[in-house]
C-alpha cells in the first residue's frame, strides 16, 4: 500500500496555508511531519482525512485518486485520523465511542452485544490496556483516552492512521505505551503519518522526516540521515542554543507558602517558593501536580492548611481571588479553561487584565503584543479568532495573556504542551525572566528533562503527598524514584548543565 499526497495546496479566507506539498507514506512506514507552530502540519492531515477539501494536488491509494469530501469518505478509503484536540465524548462508554456514529444495527437495535465484543477484540490486540469496553471515557487517563482514539482508527480497519500529536498530553512512561502500539501497528502493515514537536520520539519511532514550513515542503529524508540539531535547524531555519537558560543565583524572600495544604486529593502539602525561584512539581499523572496548582490559584481550594503571600496568610478561594492577588495560572487544558475560542486574540491576550486589572489594561495592551512577538504568534493579525490558529499559537496567546498581568506567582502547568522547540526556547527564557524579576514560579512539566532543565529545585508529589525534593540537576532517575514510591539511589553530586 502507497498513499501519496501530491501537490496540495489549501487557503483560508485568501490566506494560503499550504503551496503544493507532496508525502507519501508506504505500508509499515511512520512518516513524521513536523515544524514550526502555524507550518501547516494540522491543516494537512486534516486534508488526508476529508475534514478539508484541498483547493489543488491530489491524493492517490495504491494508484487509485481519492476526492474526500467528507471524513467518511476518508474513512472508507481506509483513513483514519487522530485529532490534536481530543473527539471523545466524555459521557459515553468506550464501545460507544469506538463505534460512534457507525453503531452496528440488528434488528433494527443497535447491537450493543457485538460493539462491546468488537471493542474488547481490538483492545486485547493493542496490548494491556487496563479499562474494557464499558469502562466510561471519562474515567480513563489520558493515555487510555489516546489508546481508545486509536482502537476507534482500528475498528475502521484503518490502512493509513494519521496521528496528530498524539503525545502531547502524555507523561513519559505513558508515551512509552504509545509507541510499542504504534510499533505493532507498523508490524501489521498499517502506515502511519506522525505529527509530533517532541525530537526524542520522532527519533525513535520514525523511518523518514517530512519538514514543513511555512506551508511548504521544506525536505523528506531517512531519520537515520537526520540529527536532532540538523531537524532543528530545517524547521526553524537557524540554530538554537542547545541549552536551557541559566539558572536563578539568589532568590529573594518566600513570596508563596502552603503549610499543611490538603484536599480531597491533596494532603500535607508543605511548600515554599522564594521570589525569583523556579520550583518544578514532578509526579506521574494522578499524583496530584495539577491539583496542587488549582488549589493555589483557588480553582479547587485547600480544604485545610494554610496559604501565605509575602508573608501574609491570604484566603484563596476562587480563581478570582487569587487573581487579584496576584496568583496566575496557565493550565495545560486550553480549550476548557484557557481560551475564549470565538473571540479574537486581541481581547484573549487582554482578557485577565481587564477583569481584573481594568486601570492597568491600557500599558497591559503594549505588554501583551511584545509577550506575543516574543514567543513568535502566527496569526493574521490581533483581530484573528483564536479558533483559526493553530494549536500551539493558542497556547501562545494563554501564556502572554497571563503574563501581562505582572504575576507574583506564576503556576505553570504544561505550559509548553504543543509549541514548537523554537518557541519553547523563547517561553524557557521568559519564565526566566520573569523570575529574574522576582516573580516566585511552580511549574508542572511531564518531560522530565525540560522540568529539569528549568528548576532550581524539584518537588516531587506521589499519591497527592509530596514525596521528597531533589536540587537543581537532579537525575531523571532520581525524579523517577521518588515519584513511583521508592528513593532515590545515592551517588555523587552531578549538577551538569542539562542539554535540551
Ligand atoms: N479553519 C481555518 N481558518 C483559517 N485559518 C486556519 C484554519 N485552520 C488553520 N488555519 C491557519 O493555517 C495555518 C496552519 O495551521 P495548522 O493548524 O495546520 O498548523 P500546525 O502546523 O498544525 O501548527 P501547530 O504545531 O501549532 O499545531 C495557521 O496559520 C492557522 O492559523
Ligand atoms: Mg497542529
Amino acid at each position: 500500500m502507497t498513499l501519496r499526497m501530491s501537490g496540495i495546496t489549501k487557503s483560508f479566507l485568501g490566506v494560503t496555508v499550504l503551496h503544493g506539498v507532496d508525502l507519501d507514506v508506504t505500508a509499515g512506514e511512520v512518516h513524521a511531519v513536523v515544524g514550526e507552530n502555524g507550518a501547516g502540519k494540522s491543516t494537512l492531515l486534516k486534508v488526508l482525512s476529508g475534514v478539508h477539501e484541498p483547493d489543488a494536488g491530489t491524493i492517490e491509494i495504491d494508484g487509485r485518486r481519492h476526492r474526500f469530501g467528507s471524513p467518511r469518505h476518508a474513512q472508507d478509503a481506509g483513513v483514519a485520523i487522530i485529532h490534536q484536540e481530543f473527539t471523545l465524548v466524555p459521557e459515553r462508554t468506550v464501545a460507544q465511542n469506538v463505534f460512534l456514529g457507525r453503531e452496528p444495527v440488528r434488528r433494527g437495535l443497535v447491537d450493543v452485544a457485538r460493539m462491546a465484543r468488537d471493542t474488547a477484540e481490538l483492545l486485547a490486540e493493542v496490548g494491556e490496556t487496563g479499562f474494557g469496553p464499558h469502562e466510561v471515557v471519562r474515567r480513563l487517563s489520558v493515555a487510555q483516552q489516546q489508546v481508545v482514539e486509536i482502537v476507534k482508527a482500528l475498528a475502521t480497519q484503518a490502512r493509513i492512521v494519521a496521528m496528530d500529536e498524539p503525545t502531547a498530553a502524555l507523561a513519559d512512561h505513558e508515551v512509552a505505551l504509545l509507541t510499542d502500539l504504534i510499533r505493532r501497528l507498523t508490524a501489521r502493515g498499517i502506515a502511519v503519518l506522525y505529527v509530533s514537536h517532541r525530537m526524542p520520539e520522532i527519533f525513535a519511532l520514525s523511518d523518514r522526516i517530512t519538514v514543513l514550513k511555512d506551508g511548504a515542503r521544506v525536505t523528506t529524508r531517512p531519520t537515520a540521515e537526520l540529527d536532532p540539531p540538523t531537524l532543528v535547524g530545517l524547521m526553524v531555519g537557524r540554530e538554537l542554543a542547545a541549552y536551557y537558560p541559566p539558572r536563578g543565583r539568589e532568590f529573594g524572600e518566600v513570596r508563596l507558602e502552603v503549610r499543611a495544604g490538603g484536599t480531597p486529593a491533596l494532603r500535607g502539602i508543605d511548600l515554599t517558593v522564594r521570589a525569583g525561584e523556579v520550583v518544578g512539581v514532578a509526579g506521574l499523572q494522578g499524583a496530584g501536580r495539577t491539583e496542587l496548582l488549582r488549589a493555589i490559584f483557588g480553582a479547587d481550594p485547600f480544604t485545610a492548611g494554610e496559604v501565605r503571600l509575602d508573608g501574609t496568610p491570604v484566603r484563596l478561594t476562587s480563581p478570582r481571588r487569587a487573581i487579584t492577588a496576584g496568583v496566575a495560572l496557565v493550565t495545560e487544558d486550553r480549550k476548557a479553561e484557557g481560551l475564549a475560542l470565538s473571540r479574537s486574540v486581541r481581547e484573549n491576550a487582554l482578557l485577565v487584565l481587564q477583569a481584573v486589572f481594568r486601570r492597568r489594561a491600557r500599558i497591559g495592551a503594549a505588554r501583551t503584543r511584545d509577550l506575543l512577538e516574543a514567543v513568535g504568534l502566527r496569526s493574521t493579525g490581533p483581530d484573528q479568532e483564536v479558533r483559526f490558529l493553530s494549536g500551539g499559537n493558542q497556547q501562545k496567546v494563554v501564556l502572554a495573556k497571563w503574563l501581562a498581568a505582572d504575576p507574583r506567582v506564576l503556576l505553570l502547568d504544561e505550559p509548553t504542551r504543543g509549541i514548537d522547540v523554537g518557541a519553547k526556547a523563547a517561553v524557557h527564557e521568559l519564565v526566566r525572566e520573569q523570575a529574574a524579576s522576582g516573580v516566585a514560579v511552580l511549574l508542572v512539566c511531564s518531560e522530565l528533562p525540560e522540568l529539569i532543565g528549568m528548576s532550581d529545585r524539584i518537588v516531587v508529589l506521589h499519591d497527592g503527598e509530596p514525596a521528597g525534593e531533589l536540587p537543581a540537576g537532579a537525575a531523571e532517575e532520581d525524579v523517577m524514584a521518588l515519584a513511583t514510591g521508592g528513593h532515590p539511589a545515592a551517588r555523587p553530586d552531578e549538577r551538569a548543565e542539562v542539554p535540551r
